[in-house]
C-alpha cells in the first residue's frame, strides 16, 4: 500500500528507533523502520523524502558494527542521524569517534551555538534539557561540516553539514524528556524534508481499501477471526473491498478465556458477513502437551493454525488468500531483523514468527503497518462498536503462554476461573476502560497456606495489568490496594487451586507484557 510522502528510520538497534517511527507518524508523515542493511536500490524505490539513522549500542570502530554505504548519506536526501546514527556519519565523512570518559546516560543541558539552524527553528532558549544515552563520541568532524549544539562533557553534541541538508544529533530528540525533542523532529521532517503532513488515516482507508480490491481481483481470501480488535478491523476493511468473497473463520483452540468466547458470540451478531466457528480444541491441547518451552509453544500454535486455515480453504474455491490482523507491532517483536543485529527475536508471535516455513496461502495483511492505537482509529473510523475498540488485546497463542509451563485442562479450567473473577471486578471498580490489558498468570510454582484450619499447598497466580498506548511500551498500572485485595480474596477463596496472589510491578521494557 503506497501512503504518500515517506520517511525511512534505519534501524541500528536503539531501543528508540520505534519512537522515533511513532514521533513522526504523530506528525502526519508516513514513517518505517528499516534494517541498516537494506539496499541503496530498495531506498530509492521508495522514494522517501527523509532518512533518520537511528542510535543503536554499537561502537563504529567494532568489528560486527552495523555499517552503511556512504553513498546513501549522498543521495540528496536529507539526512539525520541520532546518537549512533550521528557517529556513523562523522566516521564515514573521516571524523575521529573515541570512548568518551564520561558517559553519558540521562539528562544533560545542550548549548544551542547555531540559534538559526533549520533544526533549532522555534526553540526559545540557549540551552536545553536533552537525554543522552552514549559511550563513544564524536571528537572531531571532517571541514564540511559545522557544529551547532554541545554540552559540558560532549563538545560536540549536534552537527550539520556547512552545505548540504545532513544533520547530526548525539542525544535522543524522540525520548519525551527531551525539551522541544519533537519540535526538532518537526522541524527536520516538516521544514528540511518538507513533508506535507497528510498521513491521515481516512484517506489511508479508502486507499488500502482499493488496493485489497485490486491485489485479491477475483480471488477469494479465508480470514482468522481471533474476538478481537486487529483481526475484526482487517476483515472489516476487506470485507468492504471485495464482500462475499470474505470468507472468515474462528477457531475456538480451548486456549480462550470465557469473555472471548462471548465476544465471539457478539460479533457473530453484529457482522454482515458470516463466521464459520471451528471447535479445535483437542487439536491443539494434544499438540501442547508435555511442552515447556514459551517459544516452542507459539510455533505449535501458530503452525496449528495455519493447517486448520488450509484445510477449511481447500473447501472453497478460489481461495489464494489468508488474511491476518497482523499489526505493526506484532512484526517488529517477532522480526529477527529488528531484534537487531544481534540476538533472538524477542517473542514469536502466533501469526508472524510462529507461522511454518512454508504456506500454500499469500497473506493479506492489511494493518501490518499500522501501530494499535492506530487501529483502534482506524476501527473507530470505520464505525466498530465501542466495547471491541476498548477490548483488551487476548493474544492468539490464548492462555497457553499464561499458564507457565506445561498446560493441561486443570490448570485452564483454574485460569479461566481466576479471570471471571478479575473481569466482574474490573467493571464493578468502572476499572475496565481505564486499563489497556489486565489478566490473571498461572505459576508453576505450589505454596503453604491455611484455609479452613487446613494446610493447603496450591499454585500462585499473578495479577498483571498495564497501561500502554501502543503496547511497545508500558507501565504497570497503578491499582488500589482495595482493588488489588478485593481481586485476590475473591481468588483465593473461590477458585479451587490457588492459594496465593501477587501483583506484577514491572513495566515494558525490561518486561513484557505477557510472561511467555
Ligand atoms: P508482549 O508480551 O510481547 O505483548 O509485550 C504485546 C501485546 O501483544 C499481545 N501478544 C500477542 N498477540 N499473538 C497475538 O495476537 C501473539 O502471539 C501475541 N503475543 C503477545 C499481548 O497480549 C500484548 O497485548
Amino acid at each position: 500500500m503506497k501512503i504518500g510522502e515517506l520517511i525511512i528510520v534505519l534501524d541500528f538497534g536503539s531501543q528508540y528507533s520505534n519512537i522515533i517511527v511513532r514521533r513522526i507518524r504523530h506528525l502526519g508523515v508516513h514513517t518505517i523502520l528499516c534494517s541498516h542493511n537494506i539496499s541503496i536500490y530498495n531506498i530509492l524505490s521508495k522514494k522517501p523524502k527523509g532518512i533518520i539513522l537511528s542510535g543503536g549500542p554499537f561502537s563504529v570502530y567494532n568489528n560486527n558494527a552495523p555499517l552503511i554505504y556512504k553513498n546513501i548519506l549522498e543521495l540528496n536526501i536529507p539526512i539525520l542521524g541520532i546518537c549512533y546514527g550521528m557517529q556513523l556519519i562523522s566516521f564515514l565523512f573521516g571524523g575521529k569517534i573515541e570512548s568518551s570518559k564520561n558517559k553519558e546516560y540521562g539528562k544533560s543541558y545542550l548549548k544551542i551555538i547555531d540559534e538559526k539552524n533549520p533544526l533549532f527553528l522555534g526553540i526559545p532558549k540557549k540551552s536545553i534539557i536533552v537525554w543522552m544515552s552514549h559511550s563513544d563520541e564524536t571528537k572531531e568532524i571532517s571541514e564540511e561540516f559545522k557544529v551547532i549544539g554541545k554540552t559540558t562533557s560532549c563538545s560536540i553534541a549536534a552537527f550539520c553539514h556547512k552545505k548540504k541538508n545532513i544533520y547530526a544529533l548525539q542525544f535522543h530528540p524522540e525520548v519525551s524528556h527531551t525539551e522541544f525533542g519533537m519540535l526538532i523532529i518537526k522541524n527536520f521532517i516538516l521544514k528540511i524534508c518538507k513533508c506535507n503532513a497528510n498521513f491521515k488515516l481516512k484517506n489511508i482507508i479508502k486507499k488500502s481499501i482499493d488496493n485489497i480490491t485490486k491485489i485479491v481481483s477475483k480471488k477469494k481470501v479465508i480470514l482468522g477471526i481471533s474476538g478481537g480488535l486487529d483481526s475484526f478491523v482487517a476483515a472489516s476493511l476487506i470485507y468492504k473491498a471485495i464482500g462475499d468473497s470474505l470468507h472468515c473463520i474462528f477457531v475456538n483452540n480451548g486456549l480462550l478465556l470465557e469473555e472471548e468466547e462471548k465476544s465471539i458470540d457478539k460479533i457473530c451478531s453484529i457482522v454482515k458477513f458470516p463466521i464459520n466457528i471451528i471447535n479445535a480444541k483437542n487439536q491443539f491441547l494434544s499438540k501442547l502437551t508435555g511442552i515447556i518451552d514459551p517459544e516452542k509453544k507459539r510455533k505449535i500454535i501458530g503452525e496449528e493454525f495455519i493447517k486448520i486455515f488450509e484445510k477449511e480453504s481447500k473447501k472453497i474455491k478460489n481461495v489464494e488468500f489468508l488474511a491476518q490482523g497482523t499489526i505493526y507491532s506484532d512484526v517488529i517483536e517477532s522480526s529477527k531483523d529488528s531484534s537487531k543485529l544481534s540476538v533472538n527475536p524477542i517473542k514469536s508471535h502466533h501469526n508472524v514468527g510462529g507461522l511454518p516455513k512454508t504456506i500454500n496461502l499469500k497473506l493479506l495483511e492489511p494493518l501490518k503497518k499500522f501501530f494499535k492505537d492506530e487501529v483502534i482509529e482506524i476501527g473507530y473510523i470505520l464505525g466498530l462498536p465501542k466495547y471491541l475498540l476498548y477490548k483488551h488485546p487476548f493474544p492468539g497463542p490464548g492462555i497457553s503462554i499464561r499458564i507457565i509451563g506445561e498446560i493441561n485442562e486443570k490448570k485452564i479450567s483454574i485460569l479461566r476461573k481466576a479471570e471471571n473473577i478479575l473481569f466482574q471486578e474490573l467493571n464493578n471498580y468502572k476499572l475496565y476502560t481505564k486499563l489497556n490489558q489486565a489478566f490473571i498468570i498461572l505459576l508453576p510454582i505450589k505454596s503453604v497456606g491455611i484455609m479452613g484450619d487446613k494446610r493447603s499447598y496450591e499454585y500462585t497466580a499473578i495479577l498483571r495489568s498495564i497501561n500502554t498506548k501502543d503496547f511497545m511500551t508500558a507501565t504497570f498500572s497503578n491499582l488500589s490496594y482495595e482493588f488489588l485485595e478485593k481481586v485476590s480474596n475473591r481468588i483465593i477463596n473461590e477458585v479451587d487451586g490457588i492459594n496465593r496472589m501477587l501483583y506484577d510491578i514491572s513495566s515494558k521494557p525490561p518486561s513484557t507484557i505477557e510472561w511467555e
